[in-house]
């Protein structure tokens, strides 16, 4: 496998879901019983409030350069207005300790979750979502821009609310399809309006955002199949992108499913194969079509997620190996491909699943994975 000399080999994390203690809506939400399966609640998370230096720790020991993480919003504006000094301490603390091991950061500052005063107004619903996120972020820019160039500023809108507001088994729980509609497009204003604000505190940061591609294909090459085909990708991957792209300087991309579609039922199902213990298939093939389908947009593009499902970490091995081997082949093939982050560093709180699903190259209490050495070995021989 070949990288160029400046490759970001990375791994990557979300506050709600590593940091524990949390005061935010999910937060919320998961104390009311029947919505996370295993009965669980991100209350522990992997205490990573406490033991983040722990996992820089973990980063180091397997010659990873980069740690896409985010700040939590909750945390630093507890109320309407009101910035904790004390946790944008915590968050300058870490980013200090990344760049003192030449680790680079990768901040995210929307994974999901909304302050509590927020959440009272309608969280993201609310059409005052964008402008006090836009304030937030400008806030983070004026106050980190000098120490962190990449920001992944909002994580996967078009995830969020599918399974927030049409599927409903996230947070907020609503089946409303014009309730998601907006939501969807008070997050593209979010990200615009945060742009703007982000880049007049600081102009030389980088403004990204972190969205999910599909790869898709058809079942067979009929007329019929490939123009579903085409509208699938362009409604899940390729739309959410055109609205932003004016405000983009780099493009994340979370990769987890590949899919087939066909015109007949049923229209679309899983790629096949090996499954994750999530039921994904795993495909590696997959990421490489998404990058080459991401070219286009003419932006440097970063892996921001790509993971498994795999408490046992067997499939987590060769999983490793096979999908950084298309980044590579992507490369080779043309693609300004930066980075790529694996989700996740630690096992942490799979939203609606609880710890249920072990995504980490660590163990909750820190233990290597024989994947961890895996990746350990590729970063190294790829310098
Ligand atoms: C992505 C989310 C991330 C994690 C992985 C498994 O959709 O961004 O927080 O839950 O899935």
């Amino acid at each position: 496998m070949k990288f160029p000399k400046n490759f970001l080999f990375g791994s990557a994390t979300s506050a709600h879901q590593i940091e524990g203690h949390l005061n935010n809506d999910w937060a919320r939400w998961e104390k009311t019983t029947g919505h996370i399966s295993d009965g669980t609640t991100s209350e522990t998370g992997a205490d990573s409030w406490n033991k983040w230096r722990d996992d820089i720790r973990l980063l180091n020991n397997t010659s990873q350069n980069a740690y896409r993480f985010s700040i939590e919003w909750s945390r630093i504006e507890p109320e309407e207005g009101m910035f904790d000094e004390d946790a944008t301490q915590h968050y300058r603390e870490i980013i200090n300790e990344l760049n003192k091991n030449n680790i680079t950061p990768m901040v995210t500052l929307f994974h999901f979750t909304c302050p509590l005063w927020l959440d009272d107004i309608g969280g993201v619903a609310s059409r005052k979502f964008a402008r006090y996120f836009a304030r937030f972020a400008g806030r983070m820019a004026k106050e980190f821009g000098h120490k962190v160039d990449l920001w992944s500023v909002i994580n996967e809108p078009s995830v969020y609310v599918n399974a927030g507001y049409i599927i409903g088994h996230w947070y907020p729980g609503k089946r409303n399809i014009i309730g998601g509609v907006k939501a969807f497009f008070h997050l593209v204003s979010a990200h615009k309006q945060a742009y703007i604000s982000m880049k007049n505190a600081n102009p030389r940061v980088k403004v990204g955002i972190a969205m999910n591609m599909t790869a898709f294909a058809p079942v067979k090459n009929t007329w019929c199949n490939r123009v579903l085909t085409r509208v699938a990708k362009w409604l899940v991957n390729e739309y959410s992108i055109n609205l932003v792209r004016k405000n983009l300087d780099f493009l994340g991309i979370n990769h987890y499913m590949s899919h087939k579609i066909q015109c007949k039922k049923p229209v679309m199902f899983d790629e096949g194969g090996v499954k994750s213990e999530y039921g994904w298939s795993v495909h590696p093939e997959g990421l490489y079509q998404v990058i080459m389908e991401a070219k286009h947009w003419k932006l440097p593009i970063y892996i921001t997620e790509n993971g498994t499902a795999d408490s046992s970490d067997k499939l987590r091995q060769s999983f490793i190996t096979n999908f950084l081997e298309k980044c590579s082949k992507a490369i080779a093939d043309g693609a300004d491909l930066r980075g790529y982050f694996h989700w996740s560093l630690i096992d942490n709180f799979e939203w609606a699943s609880g710890y249920s699903m072990k995504f980490g190259l660590h163990t909750i209490d820190r233990k290597p994975r024989k994947s961890a050495e895996i990746y350990k070995k590729i970063i190294e021989s790829s310098r």
